[in-house]
C-alpha cells in the first residue's frame, strides 16, 4: 500500500497497534438540563441501555482491549454500571432468568474498564490529558461518550485501520448542512486519495471551531472519534485555554497536525449527538426503528400517530 511518508513521520507496525481508549465523561451536560441535574447524561438511556454502554460496546467492537473512563464529580453510576453485580446475577438466576443473568454479567466481563477523575470540567482536552498516565507511550483512540455512532462497520475501527496502515492520526469527521457550521469544528485541508482509503482520506490543514457558515473552510464537521499517537499529550500541554475558556481537543490537534500531521476521514456511518435533546431523540427513534424486540410494533404506534 502506498503511505505518505514523505509528508508525515513513520513508525514500526509493532508500534502501531491500537491497544486502549479514553472516554472522556467528565462534562456537565448542561445542554439536558434538568435531566443531567444528579445523573450523568453518558447514563442516559437510549431504548434500553445508558448511551455509555453503545460506545464501550464500539470499542470492543474495534479491537480495544482497555478503556479508560474520565470521569467527574456525580459521575459514580458510570463505575456501577461496569462493575459486577453478585446480588442481581444470582437474584435473576435464582428466578430462572438466566439470560438476563448472562446479559448482565457480560456487561461488567467485555473489556477491562479503568478509572481516572477529572476534578474539574476545564474542557474535553483537559478530559484527555488527565489520561495521560494510563495511556503510556502508545497510540489510542478518543470516543465522545455521548457521540453514539451505531453500525456494523464501527467508526473506530474505521480510524484504527488509518491509523495502522499509515502510522498517522486519523480523526473522523462527516457532511453537515452548510448552513450548521457554525455548530462545530470544520475541516480545513486537502484531499489525499490513497489505497485502500480513497477519497474518504484528507489531509487536515488546520481545523476551525464553530466558524460563521460564510467562512466555514468546508462542510466537513469533527465527530466524536479521534485516533491519535501519545505526541498529542505534549501539544495538549502547550494549548492554553481556548474558547470558553476551556482547554480545547481541537487546539491541541491544530498543533499536531502542523507537526506531525493528521488525517481526517470521512467515515461510514451515522453519528447522533445524545448530549443534545434533539440528537437524544432522534437516537431514540432511530434505534428503537432498529431494534429486534420493538422495531415492528414501534414502527406501527408511529404509523398510527396522527401528525
Ligand atoms: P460536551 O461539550 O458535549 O460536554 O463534551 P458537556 O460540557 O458536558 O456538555 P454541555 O455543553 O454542558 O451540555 C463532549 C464530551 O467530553 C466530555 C463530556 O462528558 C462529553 O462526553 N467532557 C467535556 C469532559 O469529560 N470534560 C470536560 O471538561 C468537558
Amino acid at each position: 500500500m502506498t503511505t505518505d511518508s514523505t509528508q508525515f513521520p513513520q513508525k514500526s507496525a509493532a508500534h502501531r497497534k491500537v491497544r486502549k481508549a479514553v472516554l472522556p465523561a467528565a462534562g456537565l451536560g448542561t445542554r439536558f438540563l434538568p435531566a443531567t441535574k444528579a445523573q450523568p447524561k453518558e447514563m442516559l438511556t437510549v431504548v434500553d441501555k445508558p448511551q455509555i454502554q453503545y460506545v464501550v460496546e464500539e470499542c470492543v467492537a474495534s479491537g480495544i482491549e482497555h478503556i479508560i473512563i474520565v470521569t467527574g464529580k456525580g459521575k459514580n453510576s458510570i463505575e456501577d454500571h461496569f462493575d459486577n453485580s453478585p446480588l442481581l446475577e444470582r437474584f435473576l438466576e435464582e428466578k430462572g432468568k438466566h439470560e438476563q443473568a448472562e446479559m448482565v454479567r457480560r456487561i461488567s466481563n467485555m473489556v477491562q474498564v479503568s478509572y481516572t477523575r477529572q476534578k474539574e470540567p476545564l474542557g474535553l482536552g483537559h478530559a484527555v490529558l488527565v489520561a495521560k498516565d494510563l495511556v503510556g507511550d502508545e497510540p489510542f483512540a478518543v470516543l465522545l461518550g455521548d457521540v453514539l455512532i451505531p453500525g456494523p462497520n464501527p467508526a473506530t475501527r474505521q480510524l484504527i485501520n488509518v491509523y495502522e496502515a499509515t502510522g498517522t492520526g486519523a480523526i473522523a469527521v462527516e457532511e453537515v448542512p452548510r448552513d450548521k457550521t457554525h455548530l462545530y469544528g470544520i475541516f480545513a485541508g486537502e484531499p489525499a486519495p490513497q489505497p485502500p482509503f480513497g477519497e474518504r482520506l484528507l489531509r487536515i490543514r488546520d481545523l476551525v471551531e464553530k466558524p460563521k457558515d460564510e467562512d466555514a473552510p468546508s462542510n466537513l464537521a469533527i465527530t466524536g472519534r479521534y485516533v491519535l499517537p501519545s505526541a498529542i499529550f505534549d501539544c495538549l500541554e502547550r494549548t492554553k485555554p481556548g474558547a470558553g475558556g476551556e482547554i480545547q481537543l481541537t487546539d491541541a490537534m491544530r498543533l499536531l497536525a502542523k507537526e506531525q500531521g493528521l488525517w481526517a476521514y470521512i467515515y461510514e456511518g451515522i453519528s447522533y449527538d445524545a448530549g443534545d435533546k434533539l440528537g437524544f431523540l432522534r437516537a431514540t427513534v432511530e434505534l428503537a426503528l432498529q431494534n429486534n424486540e420493538l422495531g415492528s410494533d414501534f414502527r406501527a404506534y408511529l404509523k398510527s400517530l396522527k401528525l
